[in-house]
């Protein structure tokens, strides 16, 4: 395990989004934010995000001289720049000479100047203004010492309907589907409900979206928008590759904040092709009212293992708050402790910097109350900033762990057009498919017993993995299909659940029962899937105990397969509801209900135990401690993490010398409440 170093920096970064272009009339405070830097351990600041009209105030009139200052000032004091493309927002007077810039809903209604996020990816004078601006940079920055990264716009989103983008939709669609109008009607099923298309000017971009729509015309959208917005971002870099070819380049991807599952506007897992550094911006609820710290935790952990596997190196935590937010419903302060301990967190899966949105919190407009480094006490002596600076300290000690990988023996699988399908289809429960929620089920079996997942996407190699998990994946094209059934016949142990293999790739079923490949591989075929009421219950009978199940319970037709759990009740009493079966050099289960996590814990156990998978260290330890591991050829960089509200004891299989005070760990050792240990291991 070679280290893969994403950047040229050698130690974590800290710091984050600094944007003194709103501060260029007191010179007072850029200077006294340069004497905080150093108090907060900070090293690295994403300068220019949003800065447009700072940097070009009228067309054609240049104003980079605050910024030169910056890099100055900030090289001086040995600190680095993620340089940001201006995108993100735009100045005044370009929406108002270039109108066409401007985005239009999905209502067809052309928004005003305004907000951020909210240009249209297709138009052309857009695409030329912000290569150009990118160009100005790279020319003007790109050998400057304190260039670190590219941080190319800000959390690309959304989508536009304009004309312009209309008919790039539809020459997508022409290339798609070979300039075949039938093949296109074939593939969205468009005799229902009389869409027949016989034009391709016909073709519009769907209003709505959703459940009512086409669904193939949706789902074909959902891929435009994700390739127009890579091609937006393509045409933004042409001059930075050129200039600046050494100079790695990422964008923000994002998560919804509620159960921190993937944002949905863009499949990140082709996205992710084109950067050389994923990075990503985390804003979980700690202390929220609705789960225990543990299960924030728990899916803190499977967010990063997706983002951090879409390129199986280490990433980049581009914006976290230094406490609170501002957009929550409740902007819940973190309590004392939690800022390390989550920090300690994103380093732990693979993250090899903790960056701030934001440095120094705006005095005006909406995100004044956004939590900062720097508060409008500008002080370093409150309580927030001391807990930052503690963050700095640690990560001073932590530079050998940057480039350090997590090899995992397990992976889960978790597919964009899966969950966008999903969400489209009108059928099983509306409110209970839980596509992303249900992942957390599987993955929290793992988390619980420290061992490191990778969750992974369809396209990637399944062959490194001994184990690989497949929940509810809706939509699987042959191609998916097939290379399943590679990865199971060449000796891989293959989980699949309730809701797989429906559709293909155009969101149309298969016909003729599951597909003939999934069958052979199963030994069985699920021929039946009822959907429960909420207030449902039903049980399933696995090893000797019985175990709830809720939303799905589906009825299998067995062939080979050797049924390994049976339905308690309901017209599908004691028929399987969990299959086992030997395929070629490998085992594949079917698990036909949403089963309980204790089913999870003690099914995963077995399989566990039959594939010899181990968790990075060992450490016993009550629920809600988490243990990850990074490695290098070296060492073992080992994270113990407690998130519960209660001290915790916990005994280690080895001794192990803690890398922040240098003491020898061995045997048990007490974590207090919200606390993390990082120490390191030799290997011999
Ligand atoms: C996003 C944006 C930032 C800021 C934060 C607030 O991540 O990228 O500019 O608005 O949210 O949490
Ligand atoms: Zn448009």
């Amino acid at each position: 395990m070679p280290k893969i170093y994403t950047t040229q920096a050698r130690y974590m970064l800290h710091g984050g989004d600094y944007n003194p272009d709103q501060w260029l009339d007191r010179p007072d405070i850029l200077a006294d934010d340069i004497k905080l830097m150093k108090l907060a351990h900070t090293n690295t600041f994403s300068v220019g995000i949003f800065s447009w009209s700072a940097l070009e105030p009228e067309e054609g009139v240049y104003t980079f001289e605050w910024l030169d200052d910056m890099f100055e000032n900030i090289h001086r004091n040995g600190g680095r720049i993620i340089m940001a493309t201006p995108s993100g927002a735009r100045p005044a007077w370009l929406s108002q000479k270039y109108p066409e810039v401007l985005r239009v809903n999905a209502e067809r209604v052309k928004q005003l100047h305004g907000g951020r996020h909210n240009h249209c990816f297709t138009s052309y004078v857009y695409r030329e203004k912000t290569r150009k601006i990118n160009r100005l940079l790279a020319e003007r920055y790109g050998s400057h010492p304190a260039l670190l990264m590219w941080h190319v716009s800000n959390e690309y989103g959304g989508e536009c309907h304009c004309h312009q983008c209309q008919h790039a939709f539809r020459d997508w669609l022409k290339k798609k589907y070979n300039n075949d109008l039938k093949s296109l009607n074939d593939a969205w099923w468009t005799p229902f409900w009389s869409h027949t298309f016989n034009d391709w000017s016909q073709i519009e971009s769907p209003s709505p979206i959703g459940e009512n729509a086409v669904h193939g015309l949706s789902l074909d959208w959902r891929r435009f928008v994700t390739d127009q917005t890579i091609s937006f971002f393509q045409n933004e870099i042409v001059p930075l590759k050129e200039i600046t070819p050494n100079i790695p380049i990422t964008t923000n991807f994002m998560a919804d904040t509620h159960d921190l599952i993937p944002f949905q506007g863009l499949d990140y897992s082709k996205f992710a092709k084109h950067l050389d550094v994923i990075s990503w911006d985390a804003y979980p609820a700690w202390h929220n009212d609705w789960e225990s710290t543990a299960d924030l935790a728990m899916k803190v952990g499977f967010i990063n293992d997706l983002y951090r596997s879409l390129k199986q190196q280490p990433f980049l935590l581009m914006e976290s708050t230094p406490s609170a937010v501002n957009w929550h419903n409740f902007n819940k302060a973190k309590r004392p402790g939690m800022h390390l301990l989550s920090s300690m967190q994103m380093i732990a899966h693979g993250s090899d910097s903790i960056l701030y949105f934001q440095w120094r919190k705006s005095r005006g407009s909406s995100e004044k109350f956004h939590g900062a480094v720097v508060g409008h006490d500008n002080c370093s002596e409150n309580r927030v900033f001391k807990e930052v600076a503690k963050v700095g300290q640690t990560l001073d000690e932590l530079s050998e762990v940057v480039g350090t990988t997590r090899p995992a023996n397990v992976a889960i699988l978790y597919d964009w057009e899966t969950h966008w399908a999903l969400e489209d289809a009108q059928g099983f429960g509306m409110k209970t498919k839980r596509y992303p929620q249900t992942l957390h089920e599987h993955y929290r079996a793992f988390w619980e017993r420290d061992i490191p997942v990778d969750v992974i996407t369809k396209e990637q190699d399944f062959s490194p993995y001994r184990l690989l998990i497949v929940p509810m994946l809706y939509l699987a094209s042959e191609e998916t299909i097939a290379r399943l059934k590679a990865f199971a016949a060449n000796g891989g142990t293959l989980v699949m659940t309730y809701i797989s293999g429906i559709v293909n790739e155009s969101d149309l079923t298969y016909l003729g029962g599951w597909p003939q490949d999934l069958q052979e591989m199963f030994g069985m075929e699920p021929v039946e899937t009822d959907t429960l009421y909420p207030g449902d219950k039903n049980r399933v009978r696995y090893q000797n105990r019985s175990y709830e199940l809720k939303d799905y319970a589906t009825v299998l037709k067995l062939d080979t397969a050797d049924p390994v759990g049976f339905y308690e009740d309901d017209f599908y009493v004691d028929t399987p509801a969990v299959t086992c079966h030997s395929y070629k050099q490998g085992k594949t289960y079917y698990i036909g209900a949403r089963l309980s996590s204790q089913f999870h814990r003690d099914f995963y156990e077995t399989l566990i135990k039959e594939l010899s998978i181990q968790p990075a260290f060992d450490v016993k330890h009550q629920p809600g401690v988490s243990v990850q591991v990074r490695q290098d050829e070296e060492n073992d960089y080992i994270f113990i993490m407690n998130f519960t509200e209660k001290r915790q004891p916990v005994v280690l299989e080895s001794a192990v010398k803690d890398m922040l005070t240098g003491e020898t760990l061995t045997g048990e050792i007490t974590l207090e409440k919200y606390e993390a240990r990082i120490a390191v291991k030799t290997k011999k």
